[in-house]
């Protein structure tokens, strides 16, 4: 029989790090990649009821309802190819009733990586931070310059990126993040996301590659 695929949830105060970590990770191990962040945005600049129902949520920093963005994930996570590949959950979940949802629903990572930075570096990160609304690649201003002049000049700023706005997620961060690694203590792995991007991904690199050498191996037992 063939092996699973391996199941991953990354986690992290705002502007950790988990947009960035999961490009490296989605490269090298080709899991779909499900950020609610980057769904609900797309919901919103579609204009669909989901984005409308999101949009001043989102503009202010607080969180969408549960049952909004759960039919949203599970719905995402239900499709062939998160089941054939292996599936990347970014931002989700971000409270404890979001954790019990997929608990009911027998949906568990295999592990569960949160990214350690210190407050005053994220709103650093968040206020300098500028995305290709094209591509939706992630850039800073000082840390990770847009590559030409082209992508300079088309570069937007996320309207929830002000320093009052992240200081007001970071504290809802805060307040969910006890709660919800309780469902997931025992496969939990904190990271130091306070190093360059590239040594940060060598640590997550070594964890994913230890899991899926672990699958292999109870299905070759098996
Ligand atoms: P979401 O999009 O998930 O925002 P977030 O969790 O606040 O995370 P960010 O996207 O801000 O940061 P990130 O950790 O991905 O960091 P990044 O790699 O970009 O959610 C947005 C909103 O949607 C929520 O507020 C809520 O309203 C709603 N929502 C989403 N999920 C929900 C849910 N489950 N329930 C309810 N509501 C929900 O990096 C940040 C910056 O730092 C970038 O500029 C990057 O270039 C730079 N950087 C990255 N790594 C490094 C490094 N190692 N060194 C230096 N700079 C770095």
């Amino acid at each position: 029989s063939q092996t699973e695929p391996i199941k991953v949830m990354i986690s992290g105060a705002p502007a950790s790090g988990k947009g960035t970590q999961c490009e490296m990770i989605v490269q090298k191990f080709g899991l779909v990649h499900i950020s609610t962040g980057d769904l609900l945005r797309a919901e919103l600049s579609a204009g669909t009821e989901i984005g409308n129902k999101a949009k001043e949520y989102m503009n202010s920093g607080r969180l969408v309802p549960d049952e909004i963005v759960t039919a949203m994930v599970t719905a995402r996570l239900s499709q062939q190819d998160a089941k054939e590949k292996g599936w990347l959950l970014d931002g989700y979940p971000r409270s404890f009733a979001q954790a019990q949802s997929l608990e009911k629903l027998k949906m568990r990572p295999d592990i569960y990586i949160v990214l350690d930075v210190p407050d005053e570096i994220l709103i650093d990160r968040c206020v300098g931070r500028r995305l290709d609304p094209g591509t939706g690649k992630i850039y800073h201003i000082k840390n990770f310059p847009p590559e030409t002049d082209e992508i300079k000049a088309k570069v937007i700023t996320r309207p929830d990126d002000t320093e009052e706005k992240v200081k007001s997620r970071l504290q809802i961060y805060k307040q969910n993040a006890e709660a919800i690694l309780s469902t997931y203590s025992d496969i939990m792995n904190k990271i130091d996301g306070n190093r360059t991007k590239e040594v940060i991904f060598k640590d997550i690199d070594a964890l994913l590659s230890q899991v899926q050498r672990e699958k292999e191996k109870t299905t070759k037992l098996g």
